[in-house]
């Protein structure tokens, strides 16, 4: 019974609390770069799809020859897991984009 009142005394004492102190917050964010190997040509089937979420260094910075099923599973991936809106014939182009560059 007394864990009880303490959880509701916090609860209704800490709230209001943080409500009346909390400000908006601004922040400057460096612009996004596309990174030297992304900027040829058959790059922008990737630079379109894949930069929406994530920076492009994520996938520049990825281990070299994996081969082209990893870069096929590693869009799959996207597109089911975390729901990336990027049509298969897309999807297909961009893995084999990245799978001539990095192997
Ligand atoms: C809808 C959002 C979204 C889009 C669009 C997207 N990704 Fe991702 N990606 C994610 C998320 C979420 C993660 C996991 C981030 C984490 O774990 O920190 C991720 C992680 C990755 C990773 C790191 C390894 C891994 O499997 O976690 C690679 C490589 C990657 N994405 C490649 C791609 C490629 C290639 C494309 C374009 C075909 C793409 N992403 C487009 C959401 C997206």
């Amino acid at each position: 019974m007394r864990a009880v009142t303490i959880t509701i005394a916090l609860c209704c004492t800490a709230l209001p609390a943080v409500a009346t102190t909390a400000r908006p917050v601004t922040y400057n964010l460096p612009a996004e770069k596309v990174p030297p190997v992304f900027t040829q040509g058959d790059s922008d089937i990737v630079v379109s799809n894949c930069s929406a979420c994530h920076s492009l260094d994520y996938l520049a910075t990825q281990p070299r020859r994996k081969g082209a099923q990893f870069w096929r599973d590693e869009v799959a991936k996207m597109v089911n897991v975390y729901k990336a809106p990027i049509e298969p014939a897309d999807a297909d182009a961009a893995a084999a984009v990245l799978a001539k560059k990095f192997g």
